[in-house]
């Protein structure tokens, strides 16, 4: 018997492409003669009963909204089995026969423990961290990098015009990715992440030398989880009579937010396309993920279980440009 119906839920914190993603799931779905169902608010609400049928029309003009019409939910009571259960027994009284789940490594543990129950599950790696294991990129994150970019190309006209330095916080919790790619493509002097400890002192050298060189302004990309976030650092700064007026931006929620860009709807599209298409070929427990521009199975235990380290040749480049 084939598949009849298929449910998608989005995990986590949102991320821009999430809306594109659940259309390309809804649609591959409906054009394979397979029922969409909507879950609401992740995990949460799939223990709560809370779906919705998706045809063809209740997924259109969303693929150029960020966020999530699902809505999303941090959920860690779903680590224990009786949550799961009782998310799976409401799963399959509202018809379900496998579930897509787009989100980050959270989403990827909580579809694991459904396909160890003998659910079929496909994954989707979704999150602005881009610290979800085993793809390349998550949907998200090109939007978020375009997101930081204007952000810091107009700190830089104001930081220019006043010889300011600015601290710029990004996201990415524990993860530097976002930062370290961030840190690059802006331009930035500095770059600071979790997984590299940097003396505030190391940050007021490299400030002041880029003034010796001749620079009108600094730039120091601060990811959240580095050993001293923005303000903190800012008071080390300070205390260190830094001889340049510091400012802080903490770009907090903003990144999470907006249109998805061009990459972000091409992946999201196609993800959910080879997510549905992999349900169908009767597979389960993996993650679509993007491994040098084909999309490849990861086994949802990896995806869940390992942290995608970020790429420390980043780390290297952006000390060398930052002349
Ligand atoms: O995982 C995405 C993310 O935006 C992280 O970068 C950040 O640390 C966290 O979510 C913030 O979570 P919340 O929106 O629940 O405060």
């Amino acid at each position: 018997m084939g598949l009849k119906a298929l449910a998608v839920l989005t995990g986590g914190g949102d991320a821009p492409g999430m809306n594109a993603c659940v259309r390309a799931v809804v649609r591959s779905a409906l054009a394979n003669g397979v029922r969409a169902l909507g879950v609401e608010r992740a995990y949460e609400g799939m223990a709560k009963g809370e779906f919705c049928e998706l045809g063809a029309r209740d997924v259109g003009g969303i693929i150029q909204r960020g966020g999530t019409i699902l809505k999303t939910a941090r959920f860690p009571g779903f680590a224990k089995i009786e949550a799961q259960k009782e998310g799976l027994a409401k799963l399959k009284a509202a018809g379900a026969e496998a579930l897509v789940a787009i989100g980050g490594d959270g989403t990827m543990r909580g579809a694991l423990a459904l396909h160890k129950l003998g659910f079929p599950v496909i994954g989707i790696p979704a999150s602005i961290d881009n610290d979800v294991y085993g793809t390349d990129i998550s949907i998200g994150v090109d939007t978020a990098l375009n997101t930081i970019i204007e952000a810091i190309d107009k700190l830089r006209d104001t930081a220019s015009s006043h010889q300011r330095a600015f601290l710029v916080e990004t996201m990415g919790r524990n993860c530097g990715h976002l930062a370290l790619m961030s840190g690059i493509i802006s331009g930035a002097e500095m770059t600071l992440i979790p997984e590299q400890d940097v003396e505030p002192g190391e940050v007021a050298k490299a400030v002041r030398e880029a003034y010796a060189r001749g620079k009108t302004h600094a730039i120091v990309v601060v990811s959240e989880g580095a050993k001293y976030p923005a303000i903190a650092l800012k008071e080390k700064l300070n205390a260190m009579n830094l001889g340049v007026d510091l400012r802080v931006t903490v770009l907090g929620h903003t990144q999470r937010g907006g249109a998805p860009s061009a990459w972000d709807r091409l992946i999201a599209a196609r993800f959910g396309v080879n997510a549905v298409e992999r349900l169908l070929a009767g597979k389960s427990g993996v993650m679509v993920g993007l491994r040098a521009r084909e999309v490849a199975d990861v086994p949802l235990e990896e995806a869940g279980s390992r942290q995608r380290e970020p790429d420390m040749e980043y780390y290297r480049m952006a000390r060398m440009l930052a002349q």
